[in-house]
């Protein structure tokens, strides 16, 4: 992969890809800036290399069509104020207007474009739609980890537009990842939660040979429990993937032994239950203090340690106390951790242990798709 390093940029007008689904409250507040500090070091990189202007660009959320909702704009104020100097905002993304703006704009400029995905050819990956973005620049750099997994327009089909490089945020991701994917120190522990275990098969299968224990909780735990026959009352699980499910009874495969139960989600108190005696009202939110101790324990032997979803629902913080937990083990263990998806993200920034994970990934599905080792169509052209 072809780094920026070695990239060409003085005098040059750059596309800089990058990652800005971040979560907004209902205001448009920013409730996460790690995607946008996590860009930094390459716009710093390309204005001291010389680059001309930096037109930055990023898809928000999933709009049909237009959408002021899910508009740049605040996002570009903010990067602007973590740069400590002025950001254009462009209120579209291509057009004869959207050309002018750029060529008007002097040198040094570094400007942020609006939301791609009001455009149906960006996810269609358009050629059309990605020669017109091409069109702004001289050279593509991609530094948007967390959406090569998708065959969009402005990380597919504009490699074909331009000379094309990874941004120093790409190449790092790569590089850590790398370190849990093959060249691994065994053991290796994977822990594995959120809603679905749709997402995280494909990982799981991977890594089924290779991991010493893969650890399961959340949502995902459910469905494993379910297919083989346990009750889970209310609890959340996937009916379409039983039969999948059902499969995985490897012996390196830890399932907790006990559960927080909760009568419903917003529950203010939580009932400790062991796996086989949950019942048909019960709710499993989180798992129980067996499970921790048996999760901690085989964490605390780890040299290499996959964190993906969190084990509890995170919306009730009385059932955040297994994903803390697990986050504080972490925290203390000598392994090489590689961290990721947007909840467990989430639940990291409001712990204060976030700077002692080894590596925090940008990607969610990005990660999983990468350490799944499934071919991504924003790597595949840029090598
Ligand atoms: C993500 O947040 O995982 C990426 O930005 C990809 O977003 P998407 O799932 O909407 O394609």
């Amino acid at each position: 992969m072809k780094s920026v390093e070695l990239a060409d940029v003085k005098n040059k007008n750059i596309f800089l890809r990058v990652d800005f689904n971040i979560d907004l409250d209902e205001k448009g507040n920013i409730l996460s800036d790690f995607r946008i500090k996590a860009v930094i070091p390459t716009i710093q990189f390309l204005l001291s290399a010389g680059a001309a202007k930096i037109i930055i660009a990023s898809h928000l959320g999933k709009p049909k069509g237009r959408d002021e909702k899910l508009s740049l704009k605040l996002i570009a104020e903010y990067l602007g104020k973590l740069l400590n100097q002025p950001v254009v905002f462009i209120n579209d993304c291509i057009g004869e207007r959207v050309k002018k703006e750029v060529a008007d704009a002097p040198v040094g400029s570094i400007i942020i474009l609006e939301n791609l995905r009001f455009y149906e050819g960006e996810e269609k990956n358009d050629d059309g739609f990605a020669e017109q973005l091409a069109g702004l620049a001289d050279v593509f750099v991609n530094d948007a980890f967390g959406v090569c997994h998708r065959e969009n327009a402005s990380v597919a089909a504009i490699t074909r537009f331009l000379p094309s490089y990874a941004g120093l945020l790409l190449k790092k991701e790569i590089e850590n990842l790398n370190k849990v994917k093959d060249n691994f120190e065994k053991p290796l522990v994977l822990i594995l939660g959120g809603a679905k275990i749709s997402t995280k098969l494909p990982l799981i299968n991977n890594f089924l040979s290779k991991a010493d224990k893969i650890l399961l909780g959340g949502g995902l735990a459910n469905t494993v429990l379910k297919s083989r026959g346990k009750e889970i009352g209310k609890s959340i699980f996937e009916p379409e993937l039983l039969t999948e499910a059902q499969k995985l009874n490897a012996e390196n495969i830890v399932m907790p032994r006990d559960f927080l139960i909760g009568n419903s989600l917003e529950d203010g108190q939580a009932r400790v239950t062991l796996a086989e005696n949950i019942t048909i009202n019960d709710w499993i939110l989180d798992i129980g203090p067996n499970a921790l101790e048996d999760f901690s324990s085989i964490i605390g032997q780890a040299k290499t340690i996959i964190w993906n979803g969190p084990v509890g629902y995170l919306e009730n913080p009385v059932f955040s106390q297994g994903t803390n937990k697990i986050i504080e083990v972490i925290a203390k263990s000598q392994a090489f951790s590689v961290v990721g998806g947007g909840e467990t993200l989430l639940a990291l920034e409001k712990n204060k242990n976030f700077d002692k994970m080894r590596f925090v990934s940008t990607g969610g599905g990005a990660m999983l798709s990468y350490l799944s080792g499934e071919e991504m169509p924003g790597l595949k052209y840029l090598n």
